[in-house]
């Protein structure tokens, strides 16, 4: 039988490394093997953990959520081709921003190593002890965290230092101050409470991991987006081995990401297969609340958000277009490149 229960110290373990991580001077999580492959960090145990937990999942006829990045295709403002435009055009700063604000947004993630989620088995029928979701507070939460927002104390950057040291490389010195950052992108917990049988606190987590999942998913979008503009020859051109090497951290967090959306779809698949305890002693199927919750989001982040984020930026594009001494032509160029539907 493989192993299904797992310490906190394993769930945090990582890899021997042959070589450290280090990009233009700042020390990053992770590390090479031998062969100079990238190996993320803490997945030593976390990896076979997740698979095994997955298998045995499947063996009870379950499996993860059903859900892929795909979801979120066709919503971008501003899209590729309009910040290849902007970029060439020399205003590269609202590139720069994206990148700023996804490495800001990276460090709030910091905050799952320290929190700790009510303890579901309370709530919900059958044992979790050999699940996922009956090691969130025993590790698997902390290493999500220490993925995103590194260990400053130890002088190790996570995700957060990645996107500016990425940033940093492509652009060199430039100047412009740090952006505002977007407040909260995931979905509001302020709708009324569909699911009064259950304890609140409960629902709200829930709620968490799946507005986590679908942050995982925009998250991979932006990744081949930032590829892209990375890797396009007519762009950075006084800096084309600098922007390369962008590109491959960009895809050093793709690859430690794909942790995080497989535990997630992987709870999320737990949950969808137990019973919750309801407070007047009756159940729940766990499939009937993960799965409201899930449309919810799902309606949200690709309807309502991407509209809200568009109108907002739109304006302060066309304010930043228009500054420049040929701003009228480029607006109207950007505008010619905007996708149909948009
Ligand atoms: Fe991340
Ligand atoms: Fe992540």
């Amino acid at each position: 039988m493989p192993q299904l229960r797992y310490s906190e110290e394993e769930l945090l373990a990582s890899h021997d490394y042959a070589r450290p991580h280090e990009v233009a001077g700042r020390g990053l999580h992770g590390g090479f093997d031998a062969s100079g492959c990238y190996i993320p960090p803490r997945l030593l145990h976390r990896g076979p953990a997740v698979e095994a937990w997955t298998a045995a999942l499947i063996r009870r006829g379950g499996g993860p959520l059903d859900a892929g990045p795909s979801l979120l295709d066709g919503i971008r403002f501003p899209n590729p081709a309009q910040q290849k435009l902007m970029i060439r055009e020399g205003l590269g700063q609202t590139f720069w921003n994206t990148l700023t604000i996804t490495g800001h947004i990276e460090a709030r993630g910091r905050i799952l190593a320290d929190m700790a989620f009510p303890e579901l088995q309370g709530s919900i029928e059958e044992d979790i002890s050999e699940m996922g979701i009956g090691h969130l507070n025993r590790g698997l939460l902390r290493a999500h965290g220490l993925d995103e927002g590194g260990e400053p104390e130890r002088g190790i950057g996570g995700h957060d230092v990645m996107w500016f040291a990425l940033r940093d490389l492509a652009f060199g010195e430039t100047g412009w101050p740090d952006p505002e950052v977007p407040a909260n992108i995931a979905r509001p917990d302020d709708q009324a409470d569909p699911f009064p049988q259950l304890v609140p606190a409960i629902v709200r987590t829930v709620h968490f991991l799946a507005n986590l999942l679908m942050i995982e998913f925009r998250a991979e979008r932006g990744f081949s987006f930032s590829e892209r503009l990375l890797l396009d020859p007519e762009l950075f051109t006084e800096r084309r081995a600098q922007a390369e090497e962008a590109a491959e951290v960009v895809n050093r967090i793709r690859t430690d990401e794909a942790i995080h959306v497989r535990s997630l779809r992987l709870y999320l698949g737990e949950l969808r297969s137990i019973s919750f305890r309801t407070r007047d002693g009756g159940h729940l199927p766990g499939r009937e609340l993960v799965d409201t919750l899930w449309q919810g989001i799902v309606e949200w982040a690709v309807n309502e958000q991407p509209r809200l984020v568009a109108e907002r930026t739109r304006k302060v594009l066309a304010e930043r277009i228009l500054a420049h001494p040929e701003g009228e032509r480029l607006l109207r160029e950007f505008e010619s490149l905007q996708d149909h539907g948009e």
